[in-house]
């Protein structure tokens, strides 16, 4: 996710640069933008599970009913009014042990990500820059607010990088081990492509998360893998984890009147 902060030190070096009055007029007019974008985000925004990289506006499927309920103290997505809502179908998955005869459905990940619809026309258009087929590790000096220490990418321990997932010549795709292109919507397919086991359970369900219909022919929502896992970032240093740890919701509260749950405790 981009860094919001950045802007605001351009800003802020440039202010010095041009003197205090002009910065002066300049911070009015930014709090005047600031106070304006606050009015303009009366509407609620949650996220459904990796933070800033699943987020969902509040909306109304029908009348009297919210798209989703968000947590008070995590802004979480706790209830789904519709499931289904702004999902597409997963499209074809041949993979060995698939047990959904229903209709399977994920959330494309386009809303989420900022560079996909432009940077293979915009900065990586074929031909210019020249395509990189150079797949060493180097320190870069774009994309750092997303991958921070290209020489040490959190991911494969030194055994992958870039190349090894985004397409060199199609720069708004994946690429599998045959070369072929994976759209940004299916990113199961690239990881399913080195984590063969943990694909297979995602598929049946046993890994991740799925939401929907109880009965197995039912309509399910399968979450894709980069909605949990930060593919730049799956080690976390020295957390060592898969998975960005998640503040816990508030425990729940006592039923109406009662005031403590001492029966609960086991007697001594
Ligand atoms: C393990 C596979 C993998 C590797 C290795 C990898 N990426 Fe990615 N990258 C992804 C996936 C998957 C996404 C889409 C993330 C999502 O859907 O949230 C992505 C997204 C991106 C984006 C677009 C992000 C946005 O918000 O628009 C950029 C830019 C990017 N990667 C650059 C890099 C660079 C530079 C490297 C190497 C230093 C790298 N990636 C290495 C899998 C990878
Ligand atoms: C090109 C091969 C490749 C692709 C594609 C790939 N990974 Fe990995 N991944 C690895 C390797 C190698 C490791 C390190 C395994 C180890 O240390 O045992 C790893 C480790 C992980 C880990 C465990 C982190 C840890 O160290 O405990 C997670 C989680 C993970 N990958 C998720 C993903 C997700 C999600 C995707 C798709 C966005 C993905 N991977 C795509 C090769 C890949
Ligand atoms: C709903 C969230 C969610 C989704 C979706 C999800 N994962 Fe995970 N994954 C987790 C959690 C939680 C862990 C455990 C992380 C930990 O131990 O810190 C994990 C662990 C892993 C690991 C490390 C396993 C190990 O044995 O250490 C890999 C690899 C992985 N996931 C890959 C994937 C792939 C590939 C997909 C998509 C096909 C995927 N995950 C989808 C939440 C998810």
């Amino acid at each position: 996710m981009p860094d919001t902060r950045e802007p605001l030190n351009v800003f802020a070096e440039r202010a010095e640069y041009w003197g205090l009055p002009v910065m002066t007029a300049a911070v009015a007019m930014l709090l005047a933008i600031l106070s304006g974008q606050a009015q303009a985000q009366a509407r609620e925004i949650c996220f459904e599970s990796r933070e800033n990289a699943s987020a969902v506006v509040v909306t109304e499927v029908e009348e009297g009913l919210p798209n989703v309920k968000c947590s008070e103290k995590t802004g979480g997505v706790l209830w789904w009014g519709d499931p289904y809502d702004g999902t597409v179908p997963m499209g074809d998955m041949p993979i060995e042990a698939d047990y959904s005869q229903g209709e399977a459905v994920v959330m494309p990940r386009d809303s989420q990500l900022n560079l996909p619809p432009a940077c293979g026309t915009a900065c990586h258009n074929g031909t210019f820059p020249p395509p990189n087929n150079d797949n060493t590790p180097r320190q870069l000096t774009i994309h750092m607010d997303m991958v921070p220490d290209a020489l040490n990418l959190q991911h494969g321990r030194g055994s992958i990088w870039c190349l090894d997932c985004h397409n060199p010549e199609v720069r708004n795709k994946f690429i599998d081990h045959a070369g072929d292109e994976i759209d940004f919507n299916q990113p199961q397919k690239l990881c399913g492509a080195c984590h063969g086991p943990l694909y297979k359970d995602w598929r049946a369900g046993i890994h991740g998360k799925r939401i929907g219909e109880w009965a197995s022919t039912g309509k399910k929502r399968w979450f894709v893998c980069t909605e949990c896992h930060n593919p730049h970032d799956v080690q976390q240093g020295e957390r060592n984890s898969g998975f960005a740890q998640l503040v816990p919701e508030a425990p729940p509260q006592l039923p109406r009147g009662m005031k403590n749950a001492d029966h609960e405790r086991p007697p001594h």
